[in-house]
């Protein structure tokens, strides 16, 4: 397996990027060109994807070196229209490769179903009732995936919580799926609609909701980096990401920014492998949630020999097989980049991504802000829209960085006094 540590790989054109990345993951010429061209997705393609299409809606989509999980090396896609996510990504994986990169735990791909039972008249009796029929509703749920069974997936168990509502109580089924590689929604939707009728039966309630929860705590991932203390800048740098993490775990003002820089690295991997980064998120910040708290999804401490320890740990409801990862050509194509031949294996790097990209954001925060790594990008971005091209973008962008002039005008300027230079 080569190295995801492709040094230099920010500054090579992005025809040699792509080659780059063909190599690594022996990409085929249809891959590459579906990656390396704007008709990543053909309009039939996606008039079956959704309904009332009018077009598609391109975002760059960029590589993060460096990653080293378990052991293997991963170059990892990443859809995403914000600077700086990428290249602090990759710059976090460097850091963690010096000590061993990532290593990462799970608990499975096992999803809830929930079956919303109301108007039941004894609804502790209804509980015990829907348990004691616990075999027969998991075989009816069964019945429905007969793959999925195939596989050693389905249904495996069921839960039953009686909750106080504003409409008075409610008896609550969860339906506990192993949902293997898929993401599961599809799976477990239908299980819970075919339950529905004899939950109703046993309970002599009425059901309504028979819906999927994205609060995944059943499918958890968890993944750890250790940065050694010389590496990220002494013991200063250390503590003073241990505090920016106290902060973020103790105000829920500072949490959502903290976890909002996670979600910058999982949904982008999430985006660029077809998945659903909306039931990602949901999952995410429920989950920080969960203790009853808006906290943290990371945790920071210091080892014994004064390393600085990372970890995360959120739910990931990811699937490879149904859903855009199996028809979106560039997210098929971005899988096979991953190498990844797990939803399990999918989740354990995006886990490690979300860590990374949030050990960055604390570092640069804690240190030298995050405004000076985005003003370089902006830069050029400023110096091309103001006319330059090739090479100029970069000399004028560097001129309005040391200037601490990122402005359109300046740019203008700067381009004619390097034009006429030349000429
Ligand atoms: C910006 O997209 C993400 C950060 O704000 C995250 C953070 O504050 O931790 C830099």
């Amino acid at each position: 397996m080569p190295s995801s540590e492709i040094s230099n790989f920010y500054k090579l054109k992005q025809a040699d990027r792509l080659k780059a990345v063909r190599e690594f993951a022996n990409l085929d010429d249809n891959e590459t060109q579906v990656i390396g061209s704007l008709a990543g997705l053909k309009m039939d393609t996606a008039d079956r994807m959704i309904e009332n299409v009018i077009g598609v809606m391109p975002v760059p989509l960029g590589i993060a070196t460096n990653f080293l999980v378990n052991g293997k090396d991963y170059l990892v896609p990443m859809a995403i229209e914000e600077a700086s996510v990428v290249a602090a990504a990759s710059n976090a994986a460097k850091m963690a490769r010096k000590l061993g990169g990532f290593r990462t735990s799970n608990s499975g791909p096992v999803m809830i179903g929930q079956i919303q039972t109301v108007g039941v008249a004894d609804p502790h009796r209804a509980r015990n009732e829907i348990l004691a029929n616990r075999e027969i509703l998991l075989a009816k749920a069964n019945d429905q995936d007969p793959k999925l069974v195939s596989v050693g997936g389905g249904a495996k168990d069921i839960e039953v919580r009686v909750i106080d509502t504003s409409r008075g109580k409610m008896v609550i089924t969860h339906l506990i799926v192993d949902c293997k590689d898929a993401m599961g929604a599809n799976a477990v939707n239908t299980m819970a609609e075919a339950i529905a009728p004899m939950i109703e039966k046993i309970t002599r309630g009425k059901v309504f909701l028979r819906i999927i929860s994205n609060l995944a705590v059943k499918r958890l991932v968890r993944s750890t980096a250790v940065f050694e203390k010389e590496t990220i800048g002494g013991k200063e740098v250390v503590d003073s990401i241990i505090d920016a993490f106290a902060f973020a775990d103790a105000d829920p003002f500072r949490c959502a920014t903290h976890n909002k820089g996670i979600m910058n690295g999982v949904s982008a991997v999430a985006l660029a492998t077809g998945q659903d980064t909306r039931a990602l998120e949901s999952g995410a910040h429920a989950y920080a949630a969960f203790a009853g708290r808006y906290r943290s999804l990371t945790t920071y401490e210091e080892d014994e020999n004064g390393n600085l320890v990372g970890t995360i740990e959120m739910p990931f409801a990811v699937g490879l097989i149904g859903g855009a990862s199996a028809v979106h050509p560039v997210a098929k194509a971005s899988v096979k980049i991953l190498g990844v031949k797990s939803a399990i294996e999918l989740a354990e790097v995006m886990a490690s991504v979300g860590l990374a990209q949030n050990f960055a954001a604390l570092r640069a925060l804690a240190t030298e802000g995050i405004q000076k790594g985005h003003m370089k990008l902006h830069a050029r971005n400023v110096a091309a829209s103001a006319g330059a091209s090739g090479e100029l973008v970069d000399i004028v962008a560097q001129r309005m960085v040391e200037e601490r002039k990122i402005r359109f005008d300046r740019a203008q300027e700067l381009i004619k006094e390097l034009q006429t230079r030349r000429s």
